[in-house]
């Protein structure tokens, strides 16, 4: 460790361990530059050679990058290829069918060992019993399973057969889920009878019946269950069918369908500035070829390595980082179906130590918990593990505080293991900035530089370039293979969302604001500069939150704002009007109580606001706009030293300070 540069709020330097620069796949930061100056030499000539590299194409592609429809741009446009024969048949052929694809661990403990070739047959059989549905490349297909083996060979299985997968997470509400069935004009929907978590079954396919008898689903023809728990369920005839029945006859082959590289792998809905959540569209080849990519770049996973990933197949970082990019480069992962507190706090240490996991990359909330959960508890501190076998750490989903990173480097990774804070988002597909397990000298909290052809910068409000040391908004110059293709349903609010004109229409808007260290150049991320909160490491939108509220018979008026939070990064802080009289006592409470419930009906329990509060009104400007800046300087408990003459009812801010 070196004391070194400026970093606003950090300023020590964490070189990468010897042992690992000697073996990694980018070893020193002299292998970096010379890749980065390769893709600026020749940005074509780059990703031809790593996407023939990467990946077995059925039909070889002669162009790379078609830039004539921009901001839609194709890659690798007349290539062909299938997703799941690169994640499953190549390594059949490579001598990888008897090793470990996946390490299940149940709820309750329970391991259960997948080789490649096991997967591969579970993958064709589906494959197979969806073709025996009429269920064909284009059409679209919702996944709402818990984790498991059989959420990711549904995946898997409609990459096989080139219908687009579109999965939902096992935490929205009915409404939530009918609104992207509806969306994406499903035709099936694979769930589970429950899931199992922290002991504890949670229904899955009532509310699949439940969104379903919401209405607008009539695309749906079937619902295939797979059988969990064993729990009660209802049936209907004709539409429902046991995923273990219809698959029982398969073959256990699955010719795979040839699709063109731009070919809609998936659509996975994420939170955006309006209530309406974004079906963001991943392409197949451009996107496979990035998560494998980063797999041997950020995770330099090697064939021995044991990789694991703790987020849920709901989320992008599950979709990269689960179901493909480990697969296509023949690792062996980790999945597991539980919560990190059950039965106790100890259990990720515990399942390292017990599986020897060599990589783990998990969520800086999740991280947090622990730290609280370790010192409250010396049981369940990771010193009480042996965690020797881990060799890389990760991070994602949310801006990691310097605190947590060193509790993480010294406890988890017994300062040996390099940290890769990796920046990315749903709509890039995979890692975007991030530091180089063999390679980046790391400073706690920054992402520190871009992946090699990812042409990052940070730009004024009229897109000019910013620099180094002057704060400003994340855009990326250049397309790159993994980004979002379209909003599904929606060109022209991908097109204002992602390319907007008062950036000339040519760069990639990522939504957060950053900063550049002075002289690193290292990328620290300062957080959403739209309407978008980061609860948990999971991203939603305030006006999705503020629609639910005022759906409620209840309410007038409804502003959501976020609040920084020890644990959860942000929190959700609600202030509502209702139609009646502003509440107080037992009375408040107990609204608030339905209103949070509500929420979590409307959109999933992640929604639920953490605090809300009554007024008479909100702090509005005389045309009757909500200055939510200073419902933001209210929900951290600060006092407003801004300039508050636009304000036309001053006296609201008293009533708003205080929480129900
Ligand atoms: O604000 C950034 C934050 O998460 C947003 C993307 O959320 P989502 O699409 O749900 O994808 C999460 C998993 C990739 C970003 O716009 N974010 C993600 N990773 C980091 C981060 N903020 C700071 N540091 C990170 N490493």
């Amino acid at each position: 460790m070196a004391e070194a540069d400026n970093t606003k709020q950090e300023s020590r330097i964490f070189e990468p361990p010897a042992s690992l620069v000697q073996q990694a796949t980018i070893s020193g930061m002299p292998a970096y530059q010379a890749l980065c100056q390769e893709a600026e030499r020749d940005y074509e000539g780059f990703w031809g050679r790593l996407a023939n590299e990467t990946l077995e194409w059925h039909k070889p592609f002669t162009k790379v990058l078609d830039e004539s429809k921009a901001p839609f741009y194709q890659w690798f446009n007349d290539g062909e290829l299938n997703v799941s024969y690169n994640c499953l048949d190549r390594n059949l052929k490579n001598g990888n069918a008897d090793k470990a694809a996946i390490l299940f661990e149940a709820d309750g403990g329970e391991v259960t060992r997948v080789t490649y070739r096991d997967l591969y047959e579970r993958v064709c059989r589906l494959a197979n019993g969806l073709k025996s549905l009429g269920i064909k490349k284009g059409d679209r297909v919702v996944i709402y399973m818990p984790m498991s083996v059989e959420g990711i060979a549904a995946m898997q299985a409609c990459a096989r057969i080139g219908a687009t997968h579109s999965v939902v997470f096992g935490g929205f509400s009915a409404k939530s889920l009918q609104e992207r069935i509806n969306d994406a004009g499903a035709v099936a929907v694979i769930t589970a009878d429950e899931q199992q978590r922290g002991g504890k079954q949670l229904p899955l396919k009532a509310i699949v019946d439940e969104a379903i008898s919401l209405g607008g689903c009539e695309s749906i023809r079937n619902v295939i269950v797979y059988r969990r728990t064993g729990g009660n369920i209802g049936f209907t005839e004709g539409r429902d069918l046991w995923l273990h029945e219809l698959v029982a006859n398969q073959p256990t082959d699955c010719e795979p369908e040839w699709v063109n590289a731009e070919h809609p792998l998936f659509i996975l809905y994420t939170s955006g500035s309006t209530g309406k959540p974004k079906g963001v569209q991943h392409s197949s080849g451009g996107y496979l070829l990035w998560t494998a990519l980063t797999m041997k770049w950020t995770f330099d996973i090697k064939p021995q390595d044991i990789f694991w990933c703790t987020a849920d197949i709901g989320w992008v970082t599950g979709h990269s980082y689960i179901t493909y990019g480990p697969l296509a480069v023949g690792a062996t992962q980790i999945v597991f179906e539980g919560i990190p507190t059950y039965p106790n706090a100890g259990r990720f240490w515990d399942m390292i130590a017990r599986h020897k996991a060599t990589i783990f990359y998990t969520a800086p909330t999740a991280i947090r918990s622990l730290i609280k959960a370790a010192d409250a508890d010396a049981n369940v501190h990771p010193s009480k593990y042996d965690l020797s076998s881990l060799r890389i750490l990760g991070s994602v989903g949310e801006p990691i505080n310097p605190e947590a990173w060193m509790w993480y480097y010294r406890n988890v990774g017994q300062e040996r293991c390099p940290i890769v804070d990796t920046f990315w988002q749903t709509e890039t597909g995979g890692h975007m900035i991030t530091p180089l397990p063999g390679a980046t000298p790391m400073v706690p909290g920054s992402c520190t530089l871009p992946l090699p052809g990812i042409m990052a910068a940070i730009v004024d409000e009229t897109g000019h370039d910013l620099p180094n040391g002057q704060g400003g908004i994340l855009v990326v110059k250049r397309p790159w293979p993994s980004m979002i293709r379209t909003i599904w349903n929606d060109p022209e609010r991908f097109k204002k969302s992602y390319f907007p004109e008062e950036f000339g229409g040519k760069l990639y808007l990522a939504g957060d604001g950053a900063i550049r260290n002075k002289d690193t150049g290292y990328f620290t991320i300062t957080g959403r500069i739209d309407d978008v909160l980061n609860v948990s490491g999971h991203r939603m939108g305030t006006m999705e939150i503020e629609s639910a509220l005022v759906a409620h018979p209840l309410v007038a008026e409804a502003a959501v704002v976020g609040k920084p939070d020890e644990t959860t990064g942000e929190a959700i802080c609600a202030f509502v009007v209702l139609k009646r009289a502003r509440p107080s006592g037992d009375e408040a409470k107990q609204i608030a109580k339905e209103l949070r419930d509500w929420v979590a009906k409307e959109i999933g329990p992640i929604a639920k606001p953490k605090e809300l509060r009554f007024g008479d009104n909100l702090p509005k400007t005389r045309s009757g706009k909500i200055m939510r800046r200073l419902l933001r300087v209210l929900a951290k408990g600060e006092e407003i030293t801004q300039d508050i003459s636009t304000l036309e009812n001053p006296a609201i801010l008293d009533q708003l300070k205080q929480a129900q």
